[in-house]
């Protein structure tokens, strides 16, 4: 996965708040925080990842994503390899229209996940048309399906199909 999010702070530069849907190690929140954004961080693991545990501002959320939405409103929101793991039509009917909803005007959502092409067996695979469906609300700053030659921790060299989005909740 080639990451971009440091593209997203010049795209909003003057957002305050940020939620990462499936942050693993927390090192996409400790950049955020950096940056001096108050975030909000969930996954499934029940620690707090290594990296956030000493940053006040950062709250980590252990939740499974299945059955957790947004209660409060973000400037911007990613979700980078984490909604292959939801039931698709749950992802598509209600996942990511809460996204939407959870932004406030001008907020920013970013996801990547993985094409039908891609090869490993992850529980979920989405095209860059059933994404921009659901998301339908916003105005979509990038799209695109692309393929690269990375390495797969346990696979090793791999071919990976990936999809990546940005969009925008009008102002
Ligand atoms: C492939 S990793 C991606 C981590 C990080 N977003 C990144 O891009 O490096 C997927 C993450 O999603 C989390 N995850 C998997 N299923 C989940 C669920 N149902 N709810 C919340 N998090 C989940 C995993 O624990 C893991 O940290």
């Amino acid at each position: 996965m080639k990451y971009s999010y440091p593209s997203l702070f010049e795209i909003h530069p003057t957002a305050k708040t940020f939620l990462d849907l499936g942050c693993g190690q927390g090192f996409i929140p400790l950049y955020a925080a950096a940056r001096g954004l108050r975030v909000d961080a969930v996954d499934i693991e029940t620690e707090t990842p290594g990296p956030l545990q000493s940053i006040p501002t950062v709250s980590y959320i252990s939740a499974d994503l299945k059955n957790w939405k947004p209660v409060k409103k973000y400037d911007i929101i990613v979700a980078h390899h984490s909604i292959q793991f939801l039931p698709k039509e749950y992802a598509l009917q209600e996942f990511l229209p809460a996204l939407c909803k959870a932004l406030n005007p001008g907020g920013v959502l970013e996801v990547f996940s993985f094409t039908p092409e891609e090869t490993l067996n992850v529980p979920t695979k989405y095209t860059l048309e059933e994404i921009v469906q659901a998301i339908g609300d916003l105005e979509i700053v990038k799209q695109k399906a692309f393929s690269y030659e990375g390495m797969h921790r346990k696979l090793g060299p791999h071919t990976f199909f990936e999809l990546h989005i940005i969009a925008k909740k009008k102002i």
